[in-house]
């Protein structure tokens, strides 16, 4: 988040939310720069009730109940074209997210959308679950069979191939622990994180 908003991004669409926490997304980047706007999105109405109370009455900052899997639906939403100037660089947020979408449902159609509405010089940040690393990931599979959102691991060519036509920023998709951290972070921070993260420029000619 803090790289981007050095690269001079100033508007952020945060897509699996969460429920809020402190820092947000927006307080993060406007330690930086305080012009930046935020728009979350999040598909579970319980993240929109914190969401309504917690973060929509901050000027710049709007709250969207909408599923990842409908890009175009989000991307068109009159809370998003308010925040959001798609003449300018945006930075789309996908951080933890996109297991929750299975290989049928085209995670990498909804990321290829997305992209295809930024101008040049945006950026994709994505972070995602994967059993590459050690058991917790599986097991964690499991435990979300069960459950409404079933969870998709995928490992590292799967993640790398949604990053199809940004440039990845050095050092590629790795595991998340390990993506330029502030501070450093050692081998007990990387046998907690079953996750891979990454971040990609769009240097297309699109728009
Ligand atoms: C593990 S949390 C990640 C929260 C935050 N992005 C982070 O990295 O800490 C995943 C979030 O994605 C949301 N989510 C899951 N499936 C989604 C979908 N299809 N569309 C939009 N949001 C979704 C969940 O409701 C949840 O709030």
């Amino acid at each position: 988040m803090r790289h981007v908003v050095r690269q001079g991004v100033r508007q952020v669409i945060d897509i699996g939310t969460g429920i809020p926490t402190s820092p947000n997304t927006h307080e993060v980047a406007r330690q930086l720069a305080p012009d930046v706007r935020v728009a979350y999105v999040d598909n579970d109405p319980i993240v929109a009730t914190h969401a309504e109370a917690r973060l929509t009455n901050t000027p710049g900052v709007g709250f969207l109940l909408a599923d990842v899997r409908q890009p175009r639906h989000i991307l068109d939403h009159p809370t998003v074209r308010k925040l959001i100037d798609f003449d300018q660089p945006v930075a789309v947020l996908l951080l933890a997210v996109l297991h929750f979408v299975k290989h049928e449902e085209d995670p990498a159609g909804v990321v290829a959308a997305l992209r295809d509405a930024l101008p040049a010089g945006s950026f994709l940040v994505l972070s995602h679950g994967t059993g590459d690393f050690h058991r917790a990931g599986g097991d964690a599979s499991e435990v979300y069979r069960a459950a409404t959102a079933s969870l998709h691991l995928r490992d590292r060519p799967a993640v790398e191939a949604l990053f199809a036509g940004f440039d990845l920023l050095e050092p590629g998709v790795v595991q998340a622990s390990r993506w330029r951290p502030e501070p450093p972070t050692g081998e007990a921070e990387d046998s907690r994180v079953a996750f891979y993260g990454g971040m990609g420029v769009n240097v297309g000619v699109k728009r």
